[in-house]
């Protein structure tokens, strides 16, 4: 039996999830894999705070770099989230030849592009299935399933915390605050929580996915956003009169080779799959020129989902690595073109 030796930079809410998977079903990936992970580090500032699962002697630290420069440890998994510190951690790992697994959206959709040529230059695999849809594969399905398409349009549920305001704004009446209160007590939201409500979240995962669909990194300014910050539940009771849910969607479509996105709160007809996609749950619709309407659904956000997503790319780094398979598709898909054209 092989193993791969894992490093986790930040041990929060996902974090916590990564280890209790691991715990939980280390035995099964092992069986199915031949490959056992094995949790050799845990960096955080804080080594003190109770996380809820039990984590063996000499596993926790403070000191991250020495985890990443730690020649024994095979895959680094950046949770610390920001795009900071974390910026430098990756791109450190990284020039070490480390495999990278990191569920950081605003990292990948701000500075990508250097993060990918980063990793293929230096011959190692960057993984980010957490970052887009929670515990959905939906990255993983535009890679592997979907991979002989064109993707003509994808429409999105991709923020967890949104969809639960919504979902509850609607059945319960509830003042916005009061529910994002619940949905930041549940583990959803981000610190701030401004990047949910005001849609940055939505849009940092929709660059992500345009930049696999279309081959290309996709700046921010190439979405417009507006998010559901203000929204009554008035507006939510005349939607429903007129038969439309309101929705936080990412949109985005090829129009003859010109990628157009967006994120805003969108008026979906009741009768549609996307209307009933509720509380922190995540959909999205990606149509290929092959395949045609494809649907994926599943939890958005929160410790066991991510956590899901985050090992199940560990695993595949480890794969990939005792392999030999050289630069992944998660890299090469991301660096097929210089640039792209947008709609305006
Ligand atoms: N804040 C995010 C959400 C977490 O609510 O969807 C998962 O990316």
């Amino acid at each position: 039996m092989k193993e791969v030796k894992i490093g986790i930079l930040g041990f929060g809410t996902v974090g916590a999830g990564v280890v209790e998977g691991i715990l939980k079903n280390g035995d099964l990936m092992a069986e199915r894999t031949g490959i056992r992970p094995v949790v050799a580090k845990i960096a955080d500032l804080d080594v003190e705070t109770d996380r809820g699962v039990a984590v063996a002697d000499g596993v926790l630290t403070t000191d991250a770099v020495a985890v990443i420069d730690d020649p024994n440890i095979d895959v680094i998994v950046e949770l610390i989230g920001g795009v900071t510190i974390a910026k430098n951690f990756v791109l450190r790992a990284l020039k070490n030849g480390k495999q990278v697994v990191t569920a950081n959206k605003a990292l990948l959709a701000d500075f990508g592009e250097e993060i990918y040529r980063t990793a293929q230059e230096n011959g190692a695999g960057i993984y980010y299935e957490a970052a887009v849809g929670g515990g959905i594969p939906v990255l993983r399905s535009q890679r592997a399933g979907l991979i002989g398409n064109r993707i003509e349009s994808i429409y999105g549920i991709l923020n967890g915390t949104c969809n639960y305001i919504l979902t509850r704004m609607e059945r319960e009446g509830l003042p916005f605050d009061e529910i994002l209160a619940d949905a930041q007590a549940l583990g959803y939201a981000e610190t701030p929580p401004d990047l949910d409500i005001d849609g940055v979240d939505t849009a940092h995962k929709a660059v992500v996915l345009a930049s696999m669909a279309y081959g290309a990194p996709v700046p921010m300014d190439a979405c417009p956003t507006a998010g559901i910050r203000g929204l009554s539940s008035q507006e939510i009771d005349n939607a429903e009169e007129l038969g439309y849910r309101i929705k936080l969607l990412a949109i985005i479509k090829d129009n003859d080779g010109e990628v157009e996105l967006s994120v805003e709160p969108t008026l979906v007809p009741e009768g549609h799959m996307i209307a009933s996609v509720s509380d922190s749950f995540n959909a999205v619709f990606v149509k290929g020129d092959i395949v045609d309407d494809t649907m994926y659904y599943g939890r958005g956000a929160g410790r066991l989902p991510t956590g899901s997503a985050v090992i199940g790319d560990i695993m595949e780094a480890a794969a990939d690595r005792l392999n030999e398979a050289g630069v992944p598709v998660s890299v090469t898909m991301m660096l097929q073109k210089e640039t792209l054209a947008y709609c305006p």
